[in-house]
């Protein structure tokens, strides 16, 4: 569903170029639980953006269900993002004007499969699963850093994307909220096919993937099924 073809990524800053990837190659099947695990600063978020479509690469290739990702225009690619691409953003990226039934309905209509009202009956489950059913009318700046982050796994699931990419998702939440968003992961992935990418500094939350990928200084150094490493 998803490959990564030596993907380079350079952030030329105005002191020292960083080379922040350095030639990642990474397949990842349909269906498939992966957790991509490192140290903070070892260019998870920046890779996750890359494989999402979301920032282009220096040098390398990502291929979306066959299709190479940046060898479209921005309009088509956003266009595919929008429809089957879920992010969960390490720092939420919620829309500050709107309130937080807003902000996750709205990504369902922008997706354009569903009406309005469908969308907004969505968002309110999912809010409501999320224990958010009271917030509703907030902003988000309303909200701690926590509920914003349910906000946010809300808006990228609601439009069941074929591929959900989640930015260290439980970073802000309280143990049991996070057990419950992690289960609820997992469950996804077990019964409705859900392919999910997790990104995170911490292993334990990885040990729910099926399989953990480990990135040191921009280059994956291991690659290894869950099962080997509980045994
Ligand atoms: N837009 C940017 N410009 C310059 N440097 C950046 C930019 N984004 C990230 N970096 C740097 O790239 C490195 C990797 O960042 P990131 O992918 O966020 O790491 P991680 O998510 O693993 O903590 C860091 O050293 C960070 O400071
Ligand atoms: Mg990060």
């Amino acid at each position: 569903m998803l490959e990564a073809r030596n993907l380079y990524k350079l952030y030329d800053t105005q002191k020292n170029p960083l080379e922040v990837l350095k030639g990642i190659n990474l397949k990842v099947g349909k269906g498939e639980f992966t957790a991509i695990v490192g140290p903070s600063g070892a260019g998870k978020s920046t890779l996750l953006h890359i494989l999402g479509g979301l920032e282009s690469p220096t040098k390398g290739e990502v291929y979306f269900e066959g299709i190479n990702l940046y060898n479209m225009s921005e309009p088509e690619r956003a266009k595919i993002r929008n429809r089957k691409v879920g992010f969960v953003f390490q720092f939420y990226h919620l829309l500050p004007e709107f309130n937080i039934l807003e902000n996750v309905y709205l990504a369902g209509l922008v997706a354009g499969f569903r009406k309005r009202r469908e969308c907004q009956e969505r968002a309110k489950e999912m809010l409501t699963f999320l224990g958010l059913q009271d917030r509703l009318g907030h902003r988000p700046n309303e909200l701690s850093g926590g509920e914003q982050q349910r906000v946010a796994i809300a808006r990228a699931l609601i439009n069941e994307p074929a591929l959900l990419l989640c930015d260290e998702p439980t970073g802000n939440l309280d143990s049991q909220m996070g057990e419950l968003v992690l289960n609820y992961l997992v469950d996804l992935n077990r019964n409705k096919g859900q392919t999910i990418i997790l990104v995170t500094h911490a292993e334990e939350l990885a040990e729910k993937a099926q399989r953990i990928v480990y990135i040191k200084d921009g280059t994956l150094v291991r690659d290894v099924p869950v099962t080997k490493i509980r045994a």
